[in-house]
Parts: C-alpha cells; sequence; structure tokens
C-alpha cells in the first residue's frame, strides 16, 4: 500500500513538470484545468493516502486557497472528475484517509472532529472514522448524518470507542458520487464515557485484518499554517 502511495506521489511530480512544457495543449480547456490542478494542488501530504471504491474518478490533493476560519493554511480537496459521470454507481465513492496504530488511544473514547466544505454533493459526503481489531471492525461514515448539496464550513464530530485490542485505527473525507469537498484541522481528543459514541456499524471480520497502520500517530492533520 505504501509502495503505491509513494508511486502516486512521484506520478504527481512527474505530471506537473511534464504538463508545464510550453506550447502543449494550450488551447484546450480541459488541459488548462487538469494543468491548473496540477499546478497548485499536485501533492497529498505525508500520511494521507488516495482510496476508495473508485479513487481515480476523483481529484484528491492539497488546497492552499479554501481554508476555515481567519488563519492561513491548507485543505484537503476531493474533486469528483466529471469525465467518469457516466460510470457513477449508487456506491462509487472516493476518499482522503489516514491508518495508524492506536497505541495512545487505547481502551479510549475517542473523538475525531474536522471542518468540511462541499459543494454540488449529489450523495453525500462526511468524515469516517474506524477503529480494527483483529477480529472486529467499529464504524462511523456519518450516512445518518449525511452533508448533501452545497454547504459552507461545517464541523463534524465522530466518536468511538478504541478496544483494548484495537490495532488499527482508520479516518478520512469521502465523497459518495459526484461534488466536491475541502477539510481541515482535524483533532483527535480522548473524551469521558458521558460523551456518546456515534458508532454505525460493529461487525465481526471473517479473516483477521492486516493491520494497515504503520504509523503510531495521525500526522499532517490541515492545520493552520500546515
Ligand atoms: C474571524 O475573525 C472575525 C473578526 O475578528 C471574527 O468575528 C470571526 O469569529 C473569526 N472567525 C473564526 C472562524 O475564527
Ligand atoms: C453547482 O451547481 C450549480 C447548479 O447546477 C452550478 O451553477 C454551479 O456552477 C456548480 N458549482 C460548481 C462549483 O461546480
Ligand atoms: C493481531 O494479529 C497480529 C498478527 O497475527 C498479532 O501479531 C497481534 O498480536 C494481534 N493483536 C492482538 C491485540 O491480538
Ligand atoms: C470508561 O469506561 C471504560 C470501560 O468500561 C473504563 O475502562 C474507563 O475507565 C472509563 N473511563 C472513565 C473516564 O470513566
Ligand atoms: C457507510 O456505512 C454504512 C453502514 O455501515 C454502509 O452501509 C455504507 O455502505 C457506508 N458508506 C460508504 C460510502 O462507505
Ligand atoms: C492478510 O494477509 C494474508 C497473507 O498475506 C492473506 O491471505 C489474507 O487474505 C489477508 N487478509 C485480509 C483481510 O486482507
Amino acid at each position: 500500500m505504501y509502495l503505491f502511495i509513494f508511486f502516486f506521489l512521484f506520478s504527481s511530480v512527474v505530471a506537473e513538470i511534464s504538463y508545464n512544457l510550453p506550447g502543449r495543449n494550450q488551447n484546450s480547456i480541459d488541459f488548462l484545468i487538469f494543468y491548473i490542478h496540477r499546478l497548485n494542488k499536485p501533492f497529498l501530504l505525508g500520511g494521507w493516502f488516495r482510496a476508495g471504491s473508485n479513487p481515480s474518478f476523483y481529484y484528491m490533493g492539497v488546497d492552499s486557497a479554501v481554508f476555515y476560519g481567519n488563519a492561513s493554511g491548507t485543505s484537503g480537496f476531493i474533486n469528483f472528475n466529471p469525465v467518469y459521470e457516466t460510470n457513477l454507481t449508487p456506491d462509487t465513492f472516493g476518499t482522503m484517509m489516514q491508518a495508524f496504530i492506536p497505541q495512545g488511544f487505547l481502551n479510549k473514547r475517542v473523538q475525531l472532529t474536522c471542518f468540511v466544505k462541499y459543494t454540488n454533493v449529489t450523495d453525500y459526503a462526511g468524515m469516517w472514522m474506524r477503529v480494527d481489531t483483529n477480529t472486529t471492525q467499529t464504524l462511523d461514515n456519518m450516512s445518518n448524518r449525511p452533508l448533501k448539496g452545497t454547504g459552507d464550513w461545517t464541523k463534524c464530530v465522530s466518536v468511538l470507542d478504541v478496544h483494548q485490542d484495537a490495532v488499527n485505527l482508520a479516518f478520512g473525507v469521502l465523497l459518495s458520487n459526484a461534488g466536491q469537498v475541502w477539510f481541515n484541522q482535524f483533532e483527535f481528543t480522548i473524551v469521558d464515557n458521558n460523551t456518546q459514541t456515534t458508532s454505525l456499524y460493529v461487525g465481526d471480520l471473517s479473516q483477521p485484518l492486516n493491520t494497515t497502520g504503520e504509523i503510531n500517530n495521525p500526522i499532517n492533520l490541515f492545520g493552520p499554517n500546515n
């Protein structure tokens, strides 16, 4: 998985450089749009990777022009690529995510928050968090409180128990079907047992999960000046 990510980062850089050559398709609006995406938003910050049912249907990257509040900083973004309009199914989604080994959160109730801005979301957008043990998973993906249509910065809150045996904590923002989302200021907080969990799904894994997190903490959470 991480090899793939590094390859993608590297190929993004290559794409930026090769499309930056003068005199190439300069009249094509499609090209210009592609070029602007590549020029301004070519990278994912370390720790983040692209996933989902069809990650290739979405542009995902870092936008330093859009940020919640008065601080300067960067946001992550996911934009559906309209070229794939006819390929959409009800299950199509893309996500930008991280996964880590939640050593510091074991046996704690953990709240994740972030801010999401969204435009023309046809199905739904939301922050999500999932806790895996070797045999179970617990998920909240906001499908019961979806962000739809267009909205300004909205605080998203998710609360899950991290079991003593947890081996992986994955989280991110997803965009189901078409639209655009931006997100920043992810924050993890340990909360007390009076805070209700927002778990939507608890299930057994049919076979042991191979730990996906290789880091012990979330990193580059799109804070101010980040
Ligand atoms: C931004 O600054 C204005 C003026 O100081 C203030 O009223 C507003 O609450 C600030 N917004 C945020 C999100 O901090
Ligand atoms: C959102 O949809 C409206 C109505 O179709 C359209 O006018 C507008 O340009 C769209 N916005 C973006 C950012 O695509
Ligand atoms: C989860 O499975 C891995 C691989 O089999 C094992 O090394 C680890 O000890 C297990 N963790 C727990 C908490 O059971
Ligand atoms: C919350 O509940 C868990 C599991 O019952 C317990 O281990 C933990 O000590 C409790 N935390 C607080 C702050 O009461
Ligand atoms: C969100 O979670 C619900 C409940 O587990 C699930 O049915 C649905 O497929 C999930 N949606 C996405 C986009 O992952
Ligand atoms: C975990 O890895 C083993 C060995 O590579 C593989 O057989 C198994 O299908 C994997 N399990 C999952 C849930 O991906």
